[in-house]
C-alpha cells in the first residue's frame, strides 16, 4: 500500500494491517463519555479473521444509553445522574422508572407507575401451589428463577390476559410480583402463611412486611430498614453489561419473553463470581471468624493460586480503583447498625480484612478492591435478611437494569441475534470406525 493510501486510510478510522498482507478500514465509534470502540462488524466477511476475547474484557456488545461506568475513575451514573446523588437522595421506584424510561418521573408520572405496581403486587393464586412442589433445601435462587420463568405461563402468548404484548405492563407485573414472589419464597422456606402485599406501603416498606409480618401480630416496617432497603435496591439497580445484563440481553436477542430472559438472568446472577459473592462473603467471614479471626491466613491462602481460595467481595472486571457502590455501602453499614443498635463482630473483621488487603502488594498490584458484595451482606444481616436470600435481594434491585436493557434492545431495529463465534481447535477430520473395529 502506498503511503497516500495509507494516509487516507487513517482519517477517523482504525486501520488494521493483517500477517497475510490485508489491510481493513475500521470504523472507530466514539461514545458521548468519549469511549472508543473499532466496529469490526465486518472484520470476518472482508479478511476471513475474527477476534478473540475470551470473557469479553474488550468487546463491546452494545450501544447503550443506560448507564454509564468508567472503572479507572470509579463513576457509575444512571442516565447520567451520579449513583451517589440517587443513593443519598431517590426512592428505588423513582430509579427503576429512570432507568427503564430515560427519565426521572414527574409526580403523576411516578403516582401513575406506582399505580400499576400495586394493581400488579398478586400472584395468581394457582401460583401459590408452585412454591410447594420445591424441596426444602432449594436455594431461593433456584425458586426465584423458576417462578419467573413461570410467569410466561400467565402473562404469555398462549393467555389471553390483557396487554400480554405490552412491554410496560409487563415490565409493571414482573417489578411488582417479583417482590412479592421473593418473600413468598422465604415464608415457604420456614413454614409461616404468605403474606399479601398491601398497597399503602411503599415498594420496600411493602416487602418488608410480606417477609417479616405474621398474621398474629401488627406489623410496623421499621424506618430505618426500610431507608437501608431502599439504599441498596438503587446501589444494585444497574451496571451496565456485566454478566447478568449481558445474559438477559442474550436470551432477549433470540425474541424470547421478558419473563424468560429474566429467569436466565436470575441464574446468571446466583454464580459466586458474580451476585452469589454477597453470600458467599458472609459465610467466608464467618469462617474466619470460627477459625480464630485470623485475617493474615486467609489473605495468604488467597493470594496462592493452589489453594483455590479467593477473598469473596474483592475485585472487579470493570472497577480497577474503588466500586463506589461499596464506598457507599460501607458508610452507610456503620449508620444502619449504630441506629439499629447492632454492633456485628463480622463488620470489624471485614474492615480490617480490607485494611490489610488495600495494602498488601498482590491485591495493589492486581487492582484489588471491595466490590459491591463485600459489606452489603452486613446490612442485610443486620436487617433480617438471611444469608441465602441476599442474591434474591441484589435480583430485586438490579430487575429494572434488566428490564431497561431488555427494552432498549428490543426497541432497536438493528439488533441482531448473539451469536458469536470460535476457533476450533479440535480433530480435524476423521473417519466414522464401527464399534467393532474400536480399540
Ligand atoms: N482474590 C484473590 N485473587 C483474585 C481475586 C480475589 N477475589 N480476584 C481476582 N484475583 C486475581 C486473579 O487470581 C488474577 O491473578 P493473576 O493475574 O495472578 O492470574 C487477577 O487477580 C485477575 O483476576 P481475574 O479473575 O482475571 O479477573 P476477572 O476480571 O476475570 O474477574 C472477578 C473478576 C470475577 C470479580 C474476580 O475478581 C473474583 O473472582 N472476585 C471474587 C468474587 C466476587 O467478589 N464477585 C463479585 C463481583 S461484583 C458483581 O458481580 C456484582
Amino acid at each position: 500500500m502506498s503511503e497516500n493510501a495509507a494516509r487516507k486510510l487513517v482519517s477517523n478510522n482504525a486501520v488494521l494491517y493483517l500477517p497475510d498482507g490485508q489491510t481493513i478500514e475500521l470504523p472507530v465509534i466514539t461514545g458521548s463519555e468519549n469511549e472508543k470502540a473499532i466496529d469490526i462488524s465486518k472484520l470476518r466477511s472482508q479478511t476471513g479473521h475474527i477476534t478473540m476475547d475470551p470473557g469479553y474484557g474488550n468487546t463491546g456488545s452494545c450501544q447503550s444509553k443506560i448507564t454509564f461506568l468508567n472503572g479507572e475513575k470509579g463513576i457509575l451514573r444512571y442516565r447520567g445522574i451520579p449513583i451517589e446523588q440517587l443513593a443519598g437522595k431517590a426512592r428505588f421506584t423513582e430509579v427503576a422508572y429512570l432507568i427503564i424510561y430515560g427519565k426521572l418521573p414527574n409526580q403523576q408520572e411516578l403516582d401513575a407507575f406506582r399505580d400499576s405496581l400495586n394493581h400488579h403486587a398478586l400472584l395468581h393464586e394457582d401460583m401459590k401451589h408452585f412454591f410447594s412442589s420445591f424441596s426444602g433445601q432449594a436455594h431461593p435462587m433456584a425458586i426465584l428463577s423458576a417462578m419467573v420463568a413461570s410467569l410466561s405461563g400467565y402473562y404469555g402468548e398462549a393467555s389471553e390476559v390483557e396487554g400480554i404484548d405490552d412491554p410496560d405492563m409487563n415490565a409493571a407485573r414482573l417489578i411488582s410480583k417479583i417482590r412479592t414472589l421473593a418473600a413468598f419464597s422465604y415464608k415457604k422456606s420456614i413454614g409461616q402463611p404468605f403474606i399479601y402485599p398491601k398497597d399503602s406501603l411503599s415498594y420496600c416498606a411493602n416487602f418488608l412486611r410480606m417477609m417479616f409480618a405474621v398474621p398474629a401480630r401488627d406489623y410496623e416496617p421499621d424506618p430505618v430498614v426500610v431507608e437501608a432497603l431502599n439504599l441498596l435496591l438503587i446501589l444494585h439497580a444497574d451496571h451496565e453489561q456485566n454478566c447478568s445484563t449481558a445474559t438477559v440481553r442474550t436470551v432477549a436477542s433470540s425474541h424470547a419473553s421478558l419473563f424468560a430472559s429474566i429467569s436466565a438472568g436470575i441464574l446468571a446472577l446466583w454464580g459466586p463470581l458474580h451476585g452469589g459473592a454477597n453470600q458467599k462473603v458472609i459465610e467466608m467471614l464467618e469462617r474466619i471468624r470460627a477459625d480464630g479471626g485470623d485475617i493474615t491466613k486467609y489473605i495468604e491462602m488467597a493470594k496462592d493460586k493452589n489453594s483455590g481460595f479467593r477473598l469473596m467481595g474483592f475485585g472487579h472486571r470493570v472497577y480497577k480503583n474503588f466500586d463506589p457502590r461499596a464506598t457507599v455501602i460501607k458508610n452507610a453499614c456503620d449508620k444502619v447498625l449504630d441506629k439499629l443498635g447492632i454492633h456485628d463482630p463480622v463488620l470489624d473483621l471485614a474492615k480490617q480484612m480490607e485494611e490489610v488487603a488495600v495494602s498488601d502488594d498482590y491485591f495493589v498490584e492486581r487492582k484489588l478492591y471491595p466490590n459491591v458484595d463485600f459489606y452489603s451482606g452486613i446490612i442485610y444481616r443486620a436487617i433480617g435478611i438471611p444469608a441465602n436470600m441476599f442474591t434474591v435481594m441484589f435480583a430485586l434491585g438490579r430487575l429494572p437494569g434488566w428490564i431497561g436493557q431488555w427494552k432498549e434492545l428490543m426497541d432497536d431495529p438493528t439488533h441482531r441475534i448473539t451469536r458469536p463465534r470460535q476457533i476450533y481447535q479440535g480433530q480435524t477430520a476423521v473417519d466414522y470406525v464401527p464399534i467393532e473395529k474400536r480399540t
